[in-house]
């Protein structure tokens, strides 16, 4: 069994900023610290929460109950990627297992319908590695697995309950962007409270 007590540690850290009603300049710089030291270790995701499957999957870890910010599990198989995708709320990504390669997407020139869209900075994310997406960064992009033969595994906090916001997604080739809500692929979030193994230590 893993000891799931980084992420619960994480996750009070993160609520006691939120509960200081952080700003977006602070979830990213200090939220970015906490998460690169939560990615620092690898033994705490439990094995439900770490499988691929057909697609690239998403596994809430948990959303606070005022949805002020939520932490996904993200596993890439070999090959897959997701398809291009704006966010509309600040996101902190870390990686805890393999590498992934976030593109950014802009918008095709001359700005009409029917352009295709154009690929802007390109973030390599290898295992550790924190960066963010947002108004000051971008908001716009791809993201894909850079192994080609095993799974690649980031944890996201965003700004509200992602899998729950209305966002878009967008055709390469024209731009058009169409609704997007993605939600989760877990139907029960991981148990942050069983600490009868830590009591009965004490
Ligand atoms: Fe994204």
């Amino acid at each position: 069994m893993t000891d799931i007590a980084p992420l619960r540690d994480f996750i009070r850290a993160m609520t006691r900023m939120a509960e200081e009603g952080a700003s977006e300049t602070r979830w990213l710089t200090e939220g970015a610290a906490l998460l690169r030291g939560l990615v620092a270790d690898d033994a705490w995701l439990p094995d439900a929460f770490a499988e691929p499957g057909p697609r690239y999957r998403q596994y809430l870890l948990h959303c606070d109950p005022l949805e002020r910010f939520c932490v996904v599990s993200f596993v890439w198989g070999p090959g897959q990627r997701t398809p291009i995708h704006n966010h509309t709320v600040w996101g902190l990504v870390g990686m805890l297992r393999g590498e992934e390669v976030s593109t950014e997407m802009r918008p095709g020139v001359p700005m009409r319908p029917g352009v295709p869209m154009r690929p802007g900075q390109v973030d390599r994310l290898r295992q550790g590695e924190v960066v963010a997406v947002s108004a000051d960064t971008y908001d716009i992009h791809v993201v894909e697995n850079a192994l080609p033969d095993r799974a690649s595994i980031s944890i996201h906090v965003y700004g509200g309950n992602i899998g729950a916001i209305i966002r878009s997604v967008f055709d390469p080739e024209t731009g058009a962007q169409k609704r997007f809500v993605s939600g989760y692929d877990n139907a029960a979030v991981p148990n942050l409270w069983d600490r009868s193994r830590e009591m009965a230590a004490a």
